[in-house]
């Protein structure tokens, strides 16, 4: 079957859809990290988080969060409703991590009096530099109602995410989240869009502070692929079956 590919990011492709309006987000095992950088693949990653994203954005849809997921298609893509990305990455810490640590020279596992959003202009170019709503605003990326909806639902779902990820022995750190605007005739609304998996969120073991995410690819500190599956794993995500397998035959009585 040949579709049109409309985009290929560092960690997935975007296909044109079977119908107008929809987009088919394939999930590769490509991973980058400081800027593309460091470049590498996480076998089975894509599989992985098609599943997580898929479960997460269901989750987050069934407390009213708008969402771009329809439905998974198979083990690597999912169907999306076709969006207007905002060109910012949103950023929700809990902790301090990452570059927030070093910037303010404050240790990592650092709780927040409260969590703390921060924007990152999406530009790979540029580096996707931390900015501030006065640029926001300056530039055009997004009206003060847009920014009002974002940060109302950037609040839920952190409060929501950070609740369901305890329930299975995880901190959630920090994560990264998009979000794109969804016109129905003549009415905008403002959605989650991308992913949410283990390369967007920093997750931590709750007893044992180990790193369940993209930090074991950038750090090196290996097991990369068992985090991934770990995650998925407690979520109840997990495939049966490897990547690669084909069913087992059926057997008749
Ligand atoms: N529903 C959507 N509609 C249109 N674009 C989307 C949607 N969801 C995510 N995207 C965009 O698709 C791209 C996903 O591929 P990815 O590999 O993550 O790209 P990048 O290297 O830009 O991060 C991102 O640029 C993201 O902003
Ligand atoms: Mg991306």
């Amino acid at each position: 079957m040949r579709r049109r590919r409309l985009y290929e990011g560092k960690a997935k492709i975007l296909y044109e859809g079977p119908e107008p309006g929809t987009i088919v987000q394939y999930f590769k095992d490509d991973a980058t990290a400081f800027n593309a950088q460091k470049k590498g693949t996480i076998t089975g990653k894509g599989v992985l988080n098609n599943r997580i994203s898929e479960y997460l954005m269901t989750r987050l849809a069934e407390i009213g969060v708008p969402t771009h997921f329809i439905r998974r298609l198979n083990m690597r893509e999912q169907l999306v409703r076709e969006v207007e990305i905002v060109p910012l990455e949103i950023i929700v810490r809990n902790l301090a991590a990452g570059s927030f640590a070093q910037r303010f020279k404050v240790e990592e596992g650092t709780a927040l009096p409260r969590p703390i959003i921060e924007y990152c202009y999406k530009n790979d170019e540029l580096g996707d530099p931390l900015v501030a709503e006065e640029h926001i605003a300056a530039f055009g990326w997004a009206t003060a109602q847009d920014l009002d909806d974002i940060i109302q639902l950037t609040m839920r779902i952190n409060d929501f995410l950070s609740g369901l990820f305890i329930g299975i022995g995880l901190k959630l750190v920090d994560f990264k989240i998009e979000f794109g605007r969804l016109w129905d005739n003549d009415e905008m609304r403002i959605v989650l869009a991308d992913e949410i998996s283990p390369d967007s969120c920093r997750l931590w073991d709750l007893k044992t502070n180990e790193k369940m995410d993209k930090d074991r690819f950038r750090r090196d500190l290996g097991g990369v692929e068992e985090a991934y599956q770990e995650v998925a794993r407690r979520l109840g995500v997990l495939p049966e079956a490897g990547p690669s397998d084909a069913p087992a035959p059926q057997t008749i009585q």
